[in-house]
């Protein structure tokens, strides 16, 4: 099969793309071919060797896709062949064929189209957990979302506006403002203008996974609000003063996708709360960037560069 794979880590020139062995499925997996393959800052950081990747010969990259069942295990019960499902946490995913454990398979509601449940797995499901397992905002609570037009911002707004809360948030350009005051959030800033001093001490929850912005989400807080850190798309947050935070009664939640999907029931009963915020057309996403596979050089650039909106989807 072909795939896009890496023999070192470092910046996108190291992505070849070329052929490798399939992989062989055990009795309880999935032989699934890709249809599309999500791109997610994760592969970034496991390109450059900063984050766990499965160890392989060479290195494949990717963790998400949606694709069709051509083979099954003699032991697989949940599902059949020529059925195409999502996953969201499973490795070397950025090939013509994937390897998936049963238990990792998660169902698409005929309701829900192929593209869109790649757009939205696992940027959807992450926004869930850090919604409702770290957030638990009350209706009326004032959130500030960094980052609020890229794909979790996306989605996190939206569910945020939902469920009844007051939604802020900064974005990079003009256009990225309008698209997440048309997603309903009430006040969006520029990112290089002068709103930090203004909002400081504003906020209930500020929402955080560009890492670099991590004192100024501190100084955003009100006494005894929460940081809720995600993530490093603009950087390695820098030190802070916990006794600072103490003094304030500020805290710092943090949080894994993967430690949030640790079975076929969760990944199941989270995946149908995703997808019923779209099935009543509760929340809306920009349409996905589509790369072919073998141009999986450019599509890192793009989402290394921070100026993408939305999902960037690999197509075998
Ligand atoms: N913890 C988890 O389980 C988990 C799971 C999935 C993703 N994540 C993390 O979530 C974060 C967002 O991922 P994503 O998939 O939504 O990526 P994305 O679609 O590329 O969005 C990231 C946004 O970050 C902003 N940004 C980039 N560089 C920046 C910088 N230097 N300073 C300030 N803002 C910057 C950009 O927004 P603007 O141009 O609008 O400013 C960009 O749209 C990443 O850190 C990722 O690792 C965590």
């Amino acid at each position: 099969m072909k795939a896009l794979y890496f023999n070192e880590f470092g910046t996108p020139d190291v992505l070849q793309y070329g052929s490798v062995p399939d992989p062989r499925i055990t009795d309880t997996e999935l032989l699934v071919e890709m249809k599309f393959i999500g791109l997610n800052f994760a592969d970034i950081y496991r390109r450059q060797g900063t984050y766990h990747i499965k160890k392989n010969t060479p290195y494949i990259d990717g963790y998400e896709g949606v694709g069709t069942i051509i083979a099954a295990g003699i032991n697989v019960t949940k599902f059949h062949v020529s059925e195409t499902i999502l996953f969201v946490d499973v490795p070397l995913a950025n090939a013509q064929l994937v390897a998936v454990p049963e238990n990792h398979g998660i169902k698409i509601p005929a309701s829900i189209d192929f593209k869109l449940a790649a757009s939205i797995g696992l940027q959807g499901l992450t926004a869930d957990f850090l919604a409702h397992d770290l957030g638990q905002n009350k209706p009326g609570d004032n959130v500030f979302i960094h980052g609020i037009s890229g794909g979790v911002g996306q989605l996190l707004s939206q569910m945020l506006t939902a469920d009844g809360i007051n939604v802020f948030g900064v974005t990079s350009t003009e256009e990225k403002q309008h698209l997440a005051i048309k997603q309903g959030a009430k006040k969006v800033f520029l990112r290089n203008s002068k709103w930090l001093k203004q909002y400081a001490g504003s906020f209930n929850t500020v929402y955080d996974g560009i890492g670099s912005t991590l004192n100024q989400s501190i100084q955003l807080l009100k006494h005894r609000g929460k940081v809720v850190f995600f993530g490093m798309a603009g950087g390695n947050p820098p030190a802070f003063n916990l006794i600072e935070l103490l003094n304030q009664s500020k805290s710092i939640l943090t949080g894994d996708l993967w430690d949030y999907l640790t079975s076929y029931s969760e990944r199941k009963s989270r995946s149908q709360r995703l997808f019923g915020y779209f099935e009543s057309q509760t929340i809306t996403i920009s349409a996905p960037t589509i790369f072919a596979l073998s141009d999986g050089q450019e599509a890192h650039e793009l989402l290394e560069s921070g100026r993408s909106t939305g999902k960037i989807l690999l197509r075998p």
